[in-house]
């Protein structure tokens, strides 16, 4: 019995009382500004500008998502060899131009000089409409300068050095702090970008998602205290499935805004959206704007 106690009983009752004290001083995340302005309504979100539409990661993208309605933008961002800060996903450059080799091995210059609407097709190879257009490789300062209003979620592909306190800084000179959120799969990324640019919404990293999905799990989401500001998940991580109306609840009731990637098909969207879904990353735009019953204001195809 006395062995119970002390092996047991014990390590217990002190783990109650950090949960307890957790829970006591725990406190949400607060709603930041680019929320703020887009009002309660579920959120579309364009993914790399709706790439299901046009190509990916270009102002022609973004423009043309801009003025078909979406609400928000998302977009990738890593750095040219001479340090700016360029929007394309992959390290490398074939899939979506006409380059060949890593983005980090070219001058913001010679990025530029690529064909960004190269290798775009809808029909499997057989077009190529966007080909030999003048679609460019943008950079970040390009979207700021052409799109300052439209919100944004810029995601941070390569956790090379100094990227975070370029974006910082850039942010704050083109006005852009309270109109985007940054998110990254690099953790370390996102928690130095946190402490540099203080203020700036933020996305949950991968191991902040895993904490809040395990406290979910076993009904803790309460002591959380986030340092994010907006949850953004796929639906299922590998075979387990990660969305929930439980989960969303919970990551709501932390001051959490919940958006889903990459939803293509109404049907998901709906699932989602019934489940308390506040946004959808999708490529398609243009079915989400449908599905909320949403005007688009230009024809999504040319
Ligand atoms: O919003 C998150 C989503 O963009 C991550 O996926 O690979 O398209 O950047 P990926
Ligand atoms: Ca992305």
């Amino acid at each position: 019995m006395l062995r119970f106690v002390r092996f047991l009983l014990i390590p217990l009752l002190l783990l109650a009382a950090v949960l307890l004290g957790l829970l006591l001083t725990s406190h949400p995340a607060s709603r930041p500004p680019v929320l703020v302005e887009l009002g309660e309504q579920p959120l579309v979100i364009a993914h790399r500008g709706g790439m299901g539409l046009w190509p990916e990661n270009t102002l022609f993208a973004f423009e043309r998502a801009d003025a078909l309605g979406v609400d928000m933008l998302e977009l990738d961002v890593r750095a040219s060899r001479d340090g700016d800060l360029v929007v394309i996903h992959d390290e490398a450059l074939e899939r979506t131009s006409n380059g060949r080799g890593p983005v980090a091995a070219l001058s913001l210059a010679q990025l530029q000089a690529l064909d960004a609407g190269y290798t775009w097709t809808a029909d499997g190879g057989e077009t190529y409409p966007y080909r030999g257009q003048g679609i460019r490789i943008p950079s970040l300062a390009e979207v700021f300068a052409r799109l300052p209003e439209r919100p944004k979620s810029i995601e941070i592909k390569s956790a090379d050095a100094g990227v975070e306190e370029r974006l910082c800084a850039l942010l704050k000179s083109a006005g852009q702090r309270d109109k985007v959120i940054v998110a990254s799969f690099h953790e370390r990324s996102l928690q130095l970008f946190r402490e540099l640019c203080p203020g700036v919404a933020t996305a949950a990293g991968p191991t902040s998602v895993r904490l809040l999905a395990a406290l979910n799990w076993v009904g803790l989401a309460g002591v959380l205290s986030p340092s994010y500001q907006v949850l953004q998940i796929p639906p299922r991580s590998g075979d387990a499935q990660l969305a929930s109306a439980r989960l969303f609840a919970n990551a709501r009731a932390r001051g959490l805004a919940v958006q889903l990637w990459t939803i293509n098909e109404q049907p998901e969207m709906r699932q989602l959206l019934d489940m308390g879904a506040d946004g959808l990353i999708t490529d398609y735009p243009e079915r989400a704007l449908q599905l909320l019953g949403r005007p688009t204001r230009i024809a999504p195809r040319p």
